[in-house]
């Protein structure tokens, strides 16, 4: 049977910047921002994007893309059947470690989307008042199992129609959607009256706050918002058409997912300012802080709406991805049809997802190193796990690949001039500058 995969390129861009574009920039970004000193962390975010992890994306892309075939083949296959092969078997588990927790954040979404179209902030007079939604929620049993199982489900029901008709038509329809909203919602909070205070904390470095575990922080973002080391791009090059312009399509999907955080802090950071809250206020800043925001602010039932349909949409988008990593291997390998895989993975997902869901309320007790297991798991994955499957990543392609396999398959056989040109920068950043810099800063933030 012929291999599904993406119908144009502006599908396949689209597609990998939905994988890209998710909770890591409107949840988590703008809380890590906060919790490291504003501008400076953005900074070091930006050099950290483009110098270690586009080189890194542009390493998945050129496997996926080389093999093929599903993320664990691609190991095999292009190492010709060594150990690598484990590796590969890391990058399908992990994202579906990821999704887990992602879709009961996923489900939190969805929950809180349904309480804006019912204004349920907008009589919100203490910010107290915001902090007990979202405990409420999330120490529930029943309410957040059934939103990460609705989440889930949506998830599993677009990757189930395909690449092209699912996974594709999906991107291209949400993703300038999600654009519109969140530029909508940051032009609109910058009008506010204090807005000022929010933009010179995004904006006006200050590099004191600059410390190993800063940058540690900023790289593990970096990793997880390009969705880099657990199979994700390196599955959806796979379905890449081969004429297609790896440069091109990588740096495109890295610049959208800056823009997209970056206006996301936009969105979210001023507003803070604005009426008087604390930028560092963690994970709970989008759950917690936000609402409250929402309840001061004019037409702040609306922004509401349109935040929490946007959280959901990025998250979506992103989930969508990891499933797929994991779809892929089990048709190719295991010979599941496209339904089985997406039903047994949903499974094991909610599975694990509903564990997770729970450690906040009835399994509270339980805890690995202090963590819950939630928060385990989300540490876990973008801390090492990730990392370790972007440093493979790069060793694998700069010392295991030949480099004119390497060559090839960026510059489509030497036909694209630019990339021919770029091709000894990109080399070196592959198989000196990021594996080193990447034990380096891993090694660091760990001290
Ligand atoms: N890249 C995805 C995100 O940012 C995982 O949420």
């Amino acid at each position: 049977m012929k291999r599904d995969s993406f119908g144009s390129q502006i599908g396949a861009l689209l597609a990998m910047a939905g994988s890209a574009v998710g909770l890591g920039n409107l949840w988590r970004f703008p809380y890590l921002v906060g919790e490291n000193g504003g501008a400076a962390f953005i900074i070091i975010y930006i050099i950290l994007s483009f110098l270690i992890c586009l080189p890194i994306f542009i390493s998945e892309f050129i496997m996926g893309r080389r093999s093929q075939k599903n993320a664990y083949a691609t190991f095999k296959n292009l190492s010709g059947g060594s150990a690598w092969k484990w590796v590969g078997l890391f990058t399908i588990i992990v994202p579906l470690i990821v999704l887990s927790y992602y879709s009961v954040i996923g489900g939190w979404s969805i929950d809180y989307l349904l309480k804006s179209l019912t204004f349920s902030f907008s009589d919100m007079a203490q910010q107290n008042a915001a902090n007990s939604i979202f405990t409420e929620l999330v120490t529930s049993t029943w309410t957040p199992l059934l939103a990460h199982t609705v989440f889930l489900l949506v998830t599993a029901l677009v990757v189930v129609v395909g690449i092209k008709d699912g996974i594709e038509k999906f991107s291209k329809i949400m993703m300038p959607l999600l654009f519109f909203i969140v530029l909508a919602i940051a032009i609109y909070v910058i009008t506010l009256p204090g807005a000022k205070a929010g933009l010179d904390y995004l904006f006006r470095p200050d590099f004191s706050k600059i410390d190993a575990k800063a940058c540690a922080a900023a790289l593990g973002q970096a990793f997880f918002s390009l969705s880099l080391g657990f199979g994700t791009i390196m599955t959806y090059a796979s379905y890449v058409d081969k004429n297609d312009n790896i440069m091109k399509q990588s740096t495109a999907t890295a610049l959208s997912d800056l823009m997209f955080a970056l206006i996301a802090g936009v969105a979210i950071m001023p507003a803070v300012f604005a009426f008087g809250l604390d930028p560092q206020s963690g994970p709970g800043l989008v759950f917690e802080t936000l609402p409250y925001v929402f309840g001061q602010m004019p037409a702040g039932g609306l922004v509401a709406i349109l935040f929490f349909l946007a959280l959901l949409v990025a998250a979506l988008t992103s989930s969508i991805s990891m499933l797929e990593v994991a779809v892929a291997y089990l048709m190719e390998e295991k010979k599941f049809s496209r339904v089985s895989a997406c039903v047994a993975l949903f499974i094991f997902c909610w599975i694990i997802g509903a564990v997770c869901s729970l450690s906040f309320g009835p399994l509270s007790g339980i805890t690995i190193g202090g963590n819950n297991i939630f928060n385990f798991l989300d540490t876990l994955s973008s801390n090492v796990l990730m990392t370790l499957g972007s440093l493979f990543t790069v060793i694998f392609v700069g010392w295991r690949l030949k480099k004119t396999d390497v060559y090839e398959e960026f510059t489509n056989g030497g036909s694209l001039s630019a990339n021919v040109k770029l091709f000894g920068v990109l080399w070196f950043l592959v198989r000196y500058v990021a594996p080193l810099a990447i034990i380096f800063i891993f090694i660091s933030g760990l001290i």
